[in-house]
């Protein structure tokens, strides 16, 4: 019978922890929010989930046209405005990805960068151009650098058709779980730089399989397309994309890598394996965007871990690669008040 009121002070003690507890993430949850303009949002595992986005592959017979011909552009791009493209005026995208090699489950997988919601968020500010940039805007980035390419014409029919499908997949999509759909699930930085030799030990282990031995991928059988993409070399992402940030590649590693092991919600990798690893396939050579030299004209503004200059600090381009960057991160909280996750 005494044990009963121990168990309750217990109890109740654990409880006034938990509150004090969630009291404090809903505090740094909302400063979060607020400092943080750019994509980022709330951490996913935070946030309300009882909707799913229509599934694009099963939906392909009664989506309208538009939004079809969206569909086939962004997950086979590489045959409709890629390198293979039938018609030489139809190509823009410079290597044979398919947006949907990062933008996973044709851009509807949470913790992918995904577009479910994401014309709402446009216009937004973009640091790259330091102006007010319209979903157009951002596509392009990706188009010239993602995928190596020329810019699509602002309001050629294939942009228009890949706008009309993002807004299809985001049709339905309640207010409040706008967030899990945004950007990519944050990690937390490690206070080291990337350790080479165990990011080549995680891509033996963990990548090698898929992504082959040179990182070359393997493609699909009778396609220009990857089974595999590839994640260095000529057919890669160039110099100036964001999957060859070391910080952005190892927050879409960990969430989505390896490929159906793990998930936002259901990592495999570590912070620092997924971190290692994302410094090593980005150690290798890849295509080089020109004029990146006029990317974020406010250079207070560059991401971290962007790894050519010029920078507005004193750290070398070796710790802008490969880290450590909260030294960095620091020295713009102090310097300039801007607080920097990426
Ligand atoms: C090599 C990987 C890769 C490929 C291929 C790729 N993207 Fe992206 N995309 C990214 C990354 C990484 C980001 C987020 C960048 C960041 O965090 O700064 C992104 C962001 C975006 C965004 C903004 C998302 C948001 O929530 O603000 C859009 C829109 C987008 N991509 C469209 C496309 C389209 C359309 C294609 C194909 C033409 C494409 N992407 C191909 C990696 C890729
Ligand atoms: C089981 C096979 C498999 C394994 C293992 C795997 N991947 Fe992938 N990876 C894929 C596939 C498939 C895609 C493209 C997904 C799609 O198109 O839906 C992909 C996409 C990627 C991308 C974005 C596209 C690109 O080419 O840049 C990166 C980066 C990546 N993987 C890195 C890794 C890393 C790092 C590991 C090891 C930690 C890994 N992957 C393990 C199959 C795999």
């Amino acid at each position: 019978m005494k044990e009963v009121p121990t168990i309750k002070r217990h109890f109740n003690k654990a409880f006034l922890i938990l509150i004090v507890l969630a009291g404090s993430l809903g505090i740094g949850l909302y400063t979060y929010s607020f400092k943080e303009a750019s994509l980022v949002a709330l951490p996913l595992a935070d946030l309300p989930r009882q909707w799913r986005p229509k599934d694009p592959i099963k939906s392909l017979s009664s989506m309208p046209e538009k939004v079809k011909k969206g569909y086939y552009l962004i997950a086979e791009t590489y045959q409709y405005m890629g390198p293979t493209a039938e018609d030489p005026n139809d190509r823009f995208t410079g290597n044979n990805l398919a947006c949907t090699n990062c933008h996973l489950k044709a851009g509807t997988q949470a913790g992918a960068s995904s577009w479910v919601g994401i014309i709402k968020r446009f216009p937004q500010f973009g640091g790259r151009a330091n102006k007010i940039g319209t979903i157009e805007d951002r596509i392009n980035g990706c188009i010239e650098r993602s995928m190596n390419g020329e810019k699509l014409p602002e309001n050629s029919d294939k942009m228009n058709a890949i706008v009309a499908y993002m807004d299809w997949i985001s049709q339905g999509l309640p207010e409040k779980e706008r967030n899990i759909y945004k950007g990519y699930q944050p990690i937390r930085i490690p206070d080291m730089a990337v350790d080479l030799d165990k990011g080549k030990q995680v891509f033996i282990k963990e990548c090698l399989v898929c992504h082959g031995e040179q990182g070359q991928g393997r493609k699909k059988p009778n396609s220009t397309g990857y089974l595999y993409p590839p994640l260095w070399g000529l057919d890669s992402y160039n110099n100036g994309a964001g999957m060859n940030r070391v910080i952005t590649a190892a927050e879409f590693i960990k969430s989505n890598m390896p490929y159906l092991q793990a998930t936002w919600d259901n990592p495999k990798l570590t912070d620092e394996e997924a971190y290692h690893v994302a410094g090593y396939i980005n150690s290798f050579p890849r295509p080089q965007k020109t004029n990146t030299a006029l990317d974020y004209p406010n250079k207070k503004l560059k991401p971290v871990s962007t790894p050519y200059g010029p920078w507005t600090d004193h750290f070398t381009k070796e710790q802008h690669t490969y880290g450590p960057f909260p030294p960095i991160i620091a020295y713009y909280n102090k310097t300039y008040g801007i607080t920097k996750t990426k």
